[in-house]
């Protein structure tokens, strides 16, 4: 399906199921073994909702000629929806093989071209890296970790990272959060000093349906 077809098809879906729906949709709906959380301050599965993922790929935005990692991807639900609907590079970072074997498998069903690595965030590959998503993977001494390795590719090139249910203020003084209307959400932009700032000429290619559903609180 197409990008345009595909937001339709979201948008006619009622908010208390459009998650489920897309879920499903993707392949990615069923349960989840118990083996999570998979270590200490590393947080368990859990999906992104549809309405955070999409308000954060039109607020960054996000473009074709980004490439966008999820740290702790899980089944890849980020990851699909910002391929889908950006065609960015995209790469979802996976600690529990059982997650990532679901998600390739689902990838390869859906014909999307995103990869996922089996690999701890605090080692992975991520230098090139333009966006990073977070949705709480994990918390104290790994996500400091983490967060230091973010701002090592920050020092090369300006990222914008997406933080779902966590707040990196106290853990960077080089992001810069912007003001943006979600309690969940956060977004900030890296600010190093001699790295030149992201283009802000970027336009979303994500329409008015997006805005809609990103824009939609639930009762
Ligand atoms: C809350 S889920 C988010 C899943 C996905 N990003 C989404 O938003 O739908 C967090 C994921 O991070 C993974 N995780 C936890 N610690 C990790 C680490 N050190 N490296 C890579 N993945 C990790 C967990 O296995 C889990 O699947």
């Amino acid at each position: 399906v197409s990008r345009k077809e595909f937001l339709a098809w979201v948008a006619s879906l009622p908010p208390d199921t459009r998650d489920a729906e897309v879920e499903t949709h993707f392949g990615i709906r069923a349960p989840v073994p118990a083996s999570s959380p998979p270590g200490d301050h590393l947080i368990g599965y859990h999906a992104s909702g549809v309405a955070p993922i999409l308000h954060a790929l039109l607020e960054v935005p996000v473009t074709a000629d980004d490439t966008v990692i999820d740290l702790g991807a899980g089944l890849g639900k980020v990851a699909f929806l910002a391929r889908l609907l950006t065609s960015a590079t995209v790469r979802g970072i996976e600690i529990q093989p059982t997650l990532v074997h679901r998600a390739r498998a689902a990838a390869t069903r859906l014909g999307l071209d995103v990869k996922f690595a089996q690999a701890d965030a605090r080692t992975a590959a991520i230098e090139d890296g333009s966006v990073f998503f977070l949705y709480v993977p994990f918390t104290g001494p790994v996500l400091e970790e983490v967060v230091r390795r973010v701002e090592n590719v920050a020092r090369r090139h300006a990222i914008v990272v997406c933080a779902l249910g966590i707040d990196l203020d106290r853990e960077a003084n080089w992001l810069v959060r912007r003001q943006i209307d979600s309690f969940w959400l956060a977004i900030y932009d890296s600010v190093v000093p001699g790295v030149p700032p992201r283009s802000a000429n970027r336009r979303s290619v994500l329409g008015d349906q997006a805005v809609t559903i990103a824009c939609e609180r639930r009762a």
